[in-house]
């Protein structure tokens, strides 16, 4: 299958070599194919040295402009900084995103106040609705964005099963990438579907608690994992009583608290 990336950074970077390993195509992007990543822990490589080096072990990968790698791929990964991802979709094109899939990780995050960022869209919409707002007939996953690079597409490096949120609002969309991306590519067991993609709110809102956590253990190697109480079933009926107890309840029960 192909995939393109928009973005190149450590999360294209990750992604990508997976993709390719899983007999995949790929082609990831960037506004300058020449120009090194600079991040705080160091550097990563230009689209153009990256490329280089993994096409000399034999795989199939190639760099383009954010349109270039829209178009060619069949299924989209968005792999940019959040505040800047509709500008990068936007360059990517409509068109080219017309009627595919799109996974989207990103983070709408604000660094200039400290290591714990602030959110630059939150509470009442997020990062991913804002771009399904304009890329209307995109089909929009939100998955993957709530736990580090390495973790997303390997999974085992943590000591247990943990939880990996999911969100959108087409269900074939979301078959699709929960059952062959999220399942079998990269070797999820536990992927929890949160609905709507409403749900991102709440993915993108938990980023301030990882990065005080990231700050706490020194480590980004971390994720969640949810543990029902001993009365609870994982049944529809021990979920249906979970949500009216909880705090995401409908507005009808939170009017009936107050
Ligand atoms: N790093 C992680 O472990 C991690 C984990 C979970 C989620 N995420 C999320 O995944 C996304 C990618 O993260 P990352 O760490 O790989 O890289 P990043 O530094 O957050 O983003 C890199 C990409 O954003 C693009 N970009 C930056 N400014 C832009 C602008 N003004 N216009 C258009 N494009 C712009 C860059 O384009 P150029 O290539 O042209 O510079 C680059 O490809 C982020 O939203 C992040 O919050 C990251």
């Amino acid at each position: 299958m192909k995939i393109g990336i928009i973005g190149s950074g450590q999360v294209a970077q990750t992604i990508a070599p997976k993709m390719l390993e899983l007999g995949n195509e790929v082609m990831i992007s960037a506004r300058d194919l020449s120009a090194e990543k600079k991040e705080d822990w160091g550097k990563l490589p230009s689209v153009n040295m990256w490329v280089a080096e993994i096409s000399r072990k034999g795989f199939k990968a190639s760099g383009g402009s954010f349109a270039d790698a829209a178009r060619f791929g069949e299924v989209i990964f968005n792999c940019t900084e959040g505040s800047h991802s509709m500008e990068a979709l936007q360059a990517a094109g409509y068109d080219n995103l017309k009627g595919k899939i799109l996974i989207d990780l990103a983070n709408p995050l604000d660094f200039s106040g400290g290591p714990v960022p602030t959110l630059t869209v939150c509470n009442s919409i997020s990062l991913s609705e804002t771009l399904q707002n304009v890329f209307k007939e995109t089909k929009i996953v939100k998955a993957l964005n709530h736990l580090a690079a390495e973790i997303m597409t390997n999974p085992g490096v943590l000591e247990e099963d943990t939880v990996l949120f999911m969100a959108g609002n087409d269900a074939g969309a979301k078959t699709w990438v929960m059952d062959t991306v999220l399942k079998k590519w990269f070797g999820w067991k536990n992927v929890m579907d949160l609905g709507a993609l409403s749900s991102a709110r709440g993915m993108e809102m938990y980023l301030p608690l990882w990065a005080t956590i990231y700050g706490l253990v020194k480590t980004p190697d971390f994720n969640i994992k949810l543990v029902m109480g001993k009365k609870s079933k994982a049944s529809s009926a021990g979920r249906k009583a979970v949500k009216e107890r909880s705090l995401v309840g409908t507005g009808h029960n939170n009017k009936r608290r107050q």
